[in-house]
């Protein structure tokens, strides 16, 4: 049976469960961020150390202004609220991402809850905001190129501690709900042994049962890591 450390997920379909609905996009933003902390608890009490979340993109700042402002509001609200959550459930938070850009009431929360959370030993849940593998990758190179190292033998080692991730291990398990098959610039280099899972089913009807079934498929399979 397979161990599941890491499990990230792509949370997709908001605005579409919304749209079908004949409800505004925010309204599917608002019950996707209910299953954020349904989902969050659940892996918490189902001993699951890593939990990644796609929450926005470098991308999606090309969304219209009135919807990345709410999704803001949306995010800073969501911290606010869920603090005793966090602290309740013994749940370490991390984002990763460039935060630089955002306001700063949601950097001193996203700071504060970062620090307050810190010895927190059940899961670590990582929200990756204004998050872009490439952006990363490149502030990552920029970095080391700044003060270049004496020998490249571990090359591999030095890009992957100098990553937003640099403390956490690879991605086990990668669910992407929503519908589509893609990765969408989240994680290049620490999903290289993940194990992919697309769900048609929109992130706010996206359930713990079912995620449940998807891990117990997950354990069930044979992962090779490139040997035989
Ligand atoms: C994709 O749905 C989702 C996002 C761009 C943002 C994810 C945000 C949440 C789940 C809610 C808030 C999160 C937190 C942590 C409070 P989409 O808008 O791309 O949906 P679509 O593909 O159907 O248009």
């Amino acid at each position: 049976m397979n161990n599941l450390n890491h499990l990230a997920i792509i949370m997709d379909g908001n605005g579409r469960w919304a749209q079908i609905r004949n409800k505004p996009r925010k309204i599917g933003h608002q019950e996707g961020a209910k299953v954020v902390r349904d989902i969050t608890i659940w892996c918490a009490k189902n001993s699951i150390k890593y939990l990644t979340l796609f929450a926005f993109s470098t991308e999606n700042w090309k969304r219209p202004k009135a919807e990345v402002d709410f999704l803001m509001k949306l995010l800073l609200k969501y911290l606010k609220k869920e603090k005793n959550t966090y602290l309740q459930n013994n749940i370490r938070f991390k984002a990763i991402g460039n935060i630089e850009v955002f306001n700063n009431p949601l950097k001193d929360m996203i700071c504060e809850l970062e620090e307050s959370t810190k010895m927190h030993t059940s899961l670590t849940q990582t929200l990756a905001l204004n998050y872009g593998s490439r952006d990363e990758i490149t502030r990552t190179f920029k970095k080391l190129l700044k003060n270049p190292p004496q020998e490249l033998e571990n090359l591999e080692s030095l890009i992957a501690k100098n990553l937003d991730t640099c403390d956490f291990p690879d991605v086990d398990l990668l669910i992407r709900t929503g519908g589509e098959m893609r990765i969408s610039n989240f994680l290049l280099w620490q999903i290289s042994y993940a194990e992919l899972y697309f769900t048609p089913t929109y992130w706010p009807e996206f359930s713990t049962t079912e995620l449940s079934d998807i891990i117990k498929s997950y354990k069930k399979k044979e992962r090779r890591f490139g040997g035989l």
